[in-house]
């Protein structure tokens, strides 16, 4: 049995009467986790939607919480990493992890942020040792497959296209999955939100087939 964890990001729910106001990222990892449980009906799904319920900002109490030794920690600094080791005890117990995103200002959401905010946390998903010279930090998680799944209402932000250069977005998470114990990165994406055109009904296509594809070779 594998432990999957869905992780939804966008502001938009997916139960608009306007079908059109419907969030395409959160539709298209429903559809992901639809097909993955047909075929591997055993697997336990954990999910989040941060865009119905945000992950708090870390703040400077947070910080000193996190870098007091646990066995010094007060009961104040332990209440104030509860969600932290509850989002991490989730990441650390799926071996598949599905994030769907929106493009927010050529990036993430801050929803997002705020989650790799609280998971991403020193002696408890990656160590930090000078002695490692110019890259100190290195994951304490490993073996675990990403599928990165996002829209866009512009298009071209792929290796070689117009915009790659704009893209905040799955670059940032790919580098951010690996402190995170992530060890194979898939990205799944639409386009062209925005333009409502032939492109965008072609780009949800192959989304749509990006992903039974996916979920076929990684079941
Ligand atoms: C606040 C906001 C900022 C956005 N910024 C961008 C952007 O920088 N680049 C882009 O291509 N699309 C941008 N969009 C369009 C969204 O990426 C697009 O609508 C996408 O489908 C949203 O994901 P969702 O359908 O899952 O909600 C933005 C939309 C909103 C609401």
């Amino acid at each position: 049995m594998t432990t999957i964890l869905h992780i939804d990001s966008s502001a938009r729910r997916t139960d608009n009467s306007v079908q059109e106001h419907n969030s395409i990222s959160k539709t298209l990892a429903a559809y992901f986790i639809d097909k993955w449980v047909t075929f591997n009906d055993e697997d336990k799904v954990i999910y989040r939607d941060l865009g119905l319920n945000p992950p708090e900002f870390i703040c400077q109490d947070w910080i000193s919480a996190v870098f007091t030794p646990d066995d010094k920690k007060t009961d104040k600094q332990k209440s104030l990493l509860i969600l932290s080791d509850t989002l991490i005890e989730e990441v650390v117990k799926a071996e598949v992890i599905v994030i769907s995103s929106p493009m927010y200002n050529y990036g993430m959401p801050a929803v997002l942020k705020a989650w790799f905010d609280q998971v991403v946390r020193v002696n408890k998903t990656f160590t930090f040792d000078l002695a490692r010279g110019d890259f100190p930090l290195e994951p304490i998680l490993s073996g675990k497959k990403l599928i990165f799944i996002s829209s866009t209402g512009e298009f071209g932000f792929e290796i070689g296209g117009i915009r790659e250069n704009m893209n905040h977005l799955g670059p940032h998470v790919k580098t951010l999955g690996k402190y995170l114990g992530v060890e194979e990165f898939y990205e799944i994406k639409s386009e062209y939100q925005e333009y409502g055109d032939e492109r965008h009904e072609n780009s949800l296509d192959e989304a749509y087939l990006s992903i039974e594809k996916l979920v076929q070779q990684l079941s």
